[in-house]
């Protein structure tokens, strides 16, 4: 494995990791004004650029780690695999991984999910099975999707070990150790604001511990800002607070500030920063850009802005995955 010539013995190298971060690139002709006024650098983090496409590779790749340490998957269990609920993102790189380890793996998903990756999730050789539930996973019904999951871990559980995105460990973890210690490094330690959403919580809980444990250590602070859907939202793979129950790995304590935008701005926002910055980012992520640049200008505005200050966000996919959804919000886009 080599990180500078970038040749590698197994797509799996290619995982993120302090040494091996996904990329920060900087928004220019988007970025408001008042912050380049008060020097505020804004990033992006692009986290489809990990070998599977999305933020959940890191998660997927600490849970199957975490399995196989526990000998719950492997050589002492063969021919056993994995089910998960999941909106797409990390049974992708969960069946990605199970393909590369040998694993059978099967996907749980709501029928809301977009065709696209249900049928990326079969071209990774995922058995598939589609329930009628919100866009994502919700509790409750044994036919819902994470009831549905359940029931296949218990009943066949020679066949699978559920690893539950939703309340392990091993997510948190992942962030604990690459993105956020990522983050840090990246930004030589002068990241004031991260802005990411709400999923299983993962994410935001993980690398929060870490820059606020670090930002401590050397007498700084980090503003973790969450960015929520309005109610009744199209946008795969993220939550609304109200629907944040399931979500186990969900901590207010370490959240500073939750702001909610109207769901179809992210839409808008997809195509301003695919046309103006290049960047091929998905609906989670136009939410993001759009919550990040209210709260950074309302802070401009207030002269609560710190000078010279450096922001992160979350990109979590790429638009590639979402041509259905985006051509619902801009038909336009057809072509026709
Ligand atoms: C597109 C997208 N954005 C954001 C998230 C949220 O990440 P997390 O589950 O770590 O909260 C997910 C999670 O599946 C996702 O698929």
């Amino acid at each position: 494995m080599n990180h500078e010539t970038r040749v590698y013995d197994s797509i799996l190298e290619m995982l993120p990791s302090e040494e091996n971060p996904s990329p920060l690139v900087r928004i220019n002709r988007l970025l408001p004004p008042e912050l380049a006024r008060a020097n505020f650098r804004l990033f992006a983090k692009l986290e489809w650029l990990n070998p599977f496409g999305s933020v959940k590779d890191r998660a997927a790749a600490s849970m199957i780690a975490d399995l196989e340490a526990r000998n719950e998957l492997g050589p002492s269990r063969p021919g056993r695999g994995i089910v998960e609920p999941t909106s797409g993102n990390t049974g992708l790189s969960l069946a990605a991984i199970c393909g590369v380890r040998g694993y059978p793996m099967r996907a749980v998903t709501p029928s809301k999910v977009p065709a696209e990756k249900r049928m990326l999730l079969k071209l990774f050789g995922a058995d598939l099975d589609v329930t009628n539930d919100a866009m994502c996973p919700l509790p409750g019904a044994e036919d819902g999707t994470i009831g549905l999951a359940r029931t296949h871990a218990r009943a066949s559980s020679d066949r699978y070990v559920m690893p539950n995105q939703y309340e392990n460990q091993a997510n948190v973890n992942a962030h604990i150790r690459t993105t956020g210690p990522e983050i840090w490094r990246q930004t030589d330690a002068k990241v004031t604001h991260v802005f990411t959403s709400l999923g299983t919580c993962g994410t935001v809980t993980g690398l929060a511990r870490v820059l606020k444990a670090r930002a401590a250590e050397v007498g700084r602070t980090v503003r973790i800002i969450a960015v929520q859907p309005s109610p009744g939202h199209d946008v795969p793979g993220i939550r609304n607070t109200s629907e944040l129950d399931v979500s186990r790995l969900y901590d207010r304590t370490l959240i500073d500030e939750i702001i909610e935008v109207p769901f179809d701005t992210a839409y808008d926002r997809v195509l301003d920063l695919c046309r103006v910055e290049g960047l091929m980012a998905g609906p989670s992520s136009g939410l993001i850009f759009q919550g990040a640049r209210t709260v950074l200008e309302r802070d401009a505005n207030a002269g609560t802005l710190p000078e010279n200050g450096v922001g992160v966000m979350i990109f979590c996919d790429s638009i590639l995955k979402y041509a259905s959804s985006m051509l619902k919000h801009h038909p336009e886009l057809a072509g026709e």
